[in-house]
């Protein structure tokens, strides 16, 4: 047992529209680690939230003839239920609309202010309203920016430039700040050119959905330099000195690539201005692709998370997310390889070890654990095996390679799976019950000890497994099964699926 703090965050959502599969994803993958965290005896802390300002969200408002913070208060609801329904365990949700925010960004504004690091200018320029933000003229020509026109406008500054260097020297000496190890050496290459100044102001004449400068009531502030402060207000900036000392920095800000120069520039440059630590890492991982395109609204190819989960159940779509992607790079998700993927792993080797193991226990030992007896060399071997995954299985975890944690817990369940029919305790009950015994020992301790590894994953069908052997809350070391318990019914696990048309 470790004991360290682990304080993770997921990017905040746009309350623009529903919760897709892509929210879901870093969500999912937030609860994850944070259990793994748990079981290891860690302490968490769980961010996630909402970004509820800006023009985004002003638009949708609009759109449904709404005021803003009523859209917020009626969308809000449909983020927080979907978390419920994948059993997701934050420890805070935050609203950007919630006044201990709004305290935190005026406070921190006003800071930046006395502290010189914020000016008004006048600014001409190019200005992309699909995002919210002046462009430069290579932007502009690289022709992927939407409704862009020319706009002059006096504006507040953020001296962003003038710790261009700090941040270049930060990256170089942290070299687990920016993960993984292609986006550090993108951001490296972002900042070899000049990096200006950063608005961070909008005139409410043109956009009132913000929180209000305290320097210049005209403007509002700038969604961004308002949405990143949130992971500061969770753990109590400027209200709970004691619990914000104790969870910041943040262990990982998980987020989407798409959103990395605005967390590893915009928030490390506004933190280096309030003389707070970095977070330890900043993790970006890939894009949900639908048949090699990006889920958005616009090209109508969005999954919705709700739909899959009323189909397959929680863990399914949990343990696709998480066993399908390799963190860091792009997913395909496609039906066939989510009805792939669960039959696979799911109903032919985890699944289907409960039952072999369950059917024979019940047929020869009265349904109740046999001894474990006499060890051989086979059940040592895998004894060894089920022992290390602890260990590996937090290595694994510590690195942010979860696929492959997962994997190796397969492993083991496929290599029992193969010692079952190697060993045919079927056949060996009819001449020798003690030996047939230990070999249905060893399985079953060794598929508990993979329930245990699983939990995170899939927390319910893992509990149900654990129900099922009577060791609900044991730990993933040999022996924890007890001879003599007797196993309850069960249906089967994860029903194999149709693979479809
Ligand atoms: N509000 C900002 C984040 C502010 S954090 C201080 C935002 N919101 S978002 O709702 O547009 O996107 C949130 C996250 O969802 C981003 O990390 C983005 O990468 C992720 N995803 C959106 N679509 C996705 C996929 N198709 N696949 C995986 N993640 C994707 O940006």
């Amino acid at each position: 047992m470790s004991e360290k703090k682990f304080y993770i965050t997921t990017p905040i959502y746009y309350v623009n529209d529903n919760p897709h599969i892509g929210h879901a994803y870093t969500t999912i993958l937030a609860d994850v680690l944070s259990r793994y965290h748990r079981v290891e005896g860690d302490e968490v802390f769980f961010l996630t939230g909402l970004d509820e300002h800006g023009q985004k969200v002003q638009q949708a408002a609009e759109a449904r003839k709404l005021s803003p913070q009523e859209h917020c208060d009626d969308l809000a609801p449909r983020f927080m239920q979907l978390w419920e329904k994948l059993e997701i365990q934050n420890d805070d949700f935050i609203r950007t609309t919630q006044q201990r925010h709004v305290t935190v960004v005026q406070t921190v504004l006003q800071k930046v202010y006395d502290a010189g690091d914020v000016y008004s200018d006048e600014y001409e320029g190019w200005y992309s309203v699909a995002e919210e933000r002046f462009i430069t003229e290579t932007e502009k020509e690289s022709g992927e920016f939407r409704d862009v026109k020319k706009l002059k406008e006096r504006n507040w500054f953020f001296r962003m430039g003038k710790y261009q260097q700090q941040l270049i020297d930060y990256i170089n000496d942290h070299p687990e700040f920016i993960r993984p190890e292609h986006r550090r050496n993108e951001v490296l290459g972002f900042l070899r050119q000049p990096l200006g100044d950063l608005c961070i102001s909008r005139p409410k004449s043109r956009m009132g959905w913000g929180i209000e400068l305290p320097f210049d009531k005209d403007y509002v502030t700038y969604v961004w330099f308002d949405a990143l402060l949130n992971y500061i207000t969770g753990p109590g900036y400027l209200a709970d000195d004691k619990n914000f000392q104790k969870w910041w920095p943040a262990s990982v800000h998980l987020i989407g690539k798409d959103i990395l120069t605005t967390h590893a520039v915009y928030w490390s440059t506004m933190l280096f201005s309030l003389g707070l630590p970095l977070p330890k890492t900043i993790f970006a991982h890939g894009w949900w692709l639908t048949g090699d395109t990006k889920m958005s609204k616009s090209l109508g190819n969005i999954v919705n998370p709700l739909d899959l989960i009323d189909e397959y159940g929680i863990d399914s779509v949990r343990y696709y997310l998480m066993r399908e992607m390799v963190l860091g790079q792009d997913a395909n998700f496609t039906m066939a390889s989510f009805v792939k993927r669960y039959n696979s792993d799911l109903a032919n080797d985890f699944g289907n070890l409960l039952n072999r193991v369950s059917g024979l226990i019940g047929k020869n030992f009265d349904g109740c654990v046999p001894d474990a007896g006499q060890l051989t060399p086979d059940e040592n071997d895998i004894k060894d095996e089920a022992n290390r995954l602890e260990a590996r299985v937090k290595e694994l975890i510590g690195e942010l390679r979860l696929n492959e944690a997962i994997e190796e817990t397969l492993q083991l369940v496929r290599r029992v799976n193969k010692y079952l029919e190697h060993q045919a305790p079927w056949k060996v009950a009819k001449t020798d019950l003690t030996r047939a015994g230990t070999i249905l020992y060893t399985a079953t301790e060794a598929l508990r000890i993979s329930a245990v590894h699983l939990s995170p994953v899939i927390p319910f069908k893992s509990g149900a497994v654990l129900d099922v052997l009577g060791a609900s809350g044991t730990d993933p070391q040999w022996g924890g099964l007890k001879a003599g318990t007797k196993l309850k019914s069960h249906e089967a696990l994860f029903p194999r699926l149709e693979v479809p048309k």
